[in-house]
């Protein structure tokens, strides 16, 4: 089976002050379809900057971003466009993800209109759209995000990520800035959808039990490397590194 996406030595150091720090470095993984793959370590380890890099928000230093058999290492301009027509991101703080003096409304249907549909089309999807997260129309009708709590706002950056039916949904700690009961509404969410539309999501976590709850495959990253990959069950059960056992041990 062809991976959907697939990362070859990619590697990125930051340059603070008088010193620099290697974010990430030179790792490899692939997701499959329907892969919910977990990414996990400590804080700084490099989690969030490797889906930057995936998602063009930033530049390699070197390696291969490889998504649907097309090389987007360098993906600029308008080739971006099509990047994100088949990956997109959900991001820790759910407001981050909106403009606050754009209405929600116009938020949401803002992928379906810069991928060719009408506005007015693109309207009609907005009840469906908020369905498929379990919102009703009439909460954001003409709101703005900042009027919305965090777990429902969260839920409508979900609606505006899967609007244009993406291939990989992206979610880097979507569900650490929430209480408990909306963390795992969201987690319930992701689940549903990535069955619904067969979703290849990567999930970055601080938090083993969202692992355990969603992602059938786990990267535990450290300084910047990648020091395990396993299915969910073994890492969790059977972990092989230090480094992982420490983990583990830190969060039950
Ligand atoms: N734009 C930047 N400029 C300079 N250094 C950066 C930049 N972005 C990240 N870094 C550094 O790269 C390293 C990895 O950061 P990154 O944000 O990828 O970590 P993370 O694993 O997502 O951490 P957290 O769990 O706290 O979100 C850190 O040492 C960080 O300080
Ligand atoms: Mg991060």
């Amino acid at each position: 089976m062809e991976p959907i996406l697939s990362v070859e030595g990619l590697t990125k150091r930051f340059n603070q002050d008088k010193s620099s720090v290697l974010a990430v470095d030179n790792i490899s993984f692939q997701l499959f379809s329907g892969d919910c793959l977990g990414i996990v370590g400590e804080s700084s380890c490099g989690k969030s900057t490797t889906v930057n890099l995936i998602t063009r928000l930033k530049d390699v230093d070197s390696g291969k971003i490889i998504l649907n058999g097309i090389d987007i290492t360098s993906a600029k301009g308008k080739s971006l466009h099509s990047v994100y027509q088949k990956m997109q991101m959900v991001f820790q703080f759910p407001q981050d993800s909106f403009n606050p003096h754009q209405k929600l409304n116009d938020a949401i249907i803002e992928p379906l209109i810069n991928n060719g549909m009408s506005k007015r089309e693109a309207k009609k999807q907005l009840p469906y759209l908020l369905d498929l997260v379990g919102l009703d129309l009439s909460l954001i009708n003409n709101k703005y995000s900042y009027e919305l709590s965090g777990g429902q706002c969260q839920r409508v950056a979900i609606a505006r990520a899967i609007a244009i039916k993406p291939k990989i949904l992206i979610c880097d700690e979507a569900t650490s800035a929430l209480d408990v009961i909306s963390q795992k509404q969201i987690v319930d969410l992701l689940k549903k959808l990535q069955k619904q539309f067969n979703l290849s999501i990567i999930l970055i976590t601080h938090d083993l039990s969202l692992v355990r709850q969603i992602c059938n495959r786990v990267i535990v990253m450290y300084r910047g490397k990648i020091v395990e990959e396993n299915s969910t069950n073994e890492i969790l059960q059977n972990p092989q590194q230090e480094y992982t056992k420490l983990l583990i041990q830190s969060t039950v």
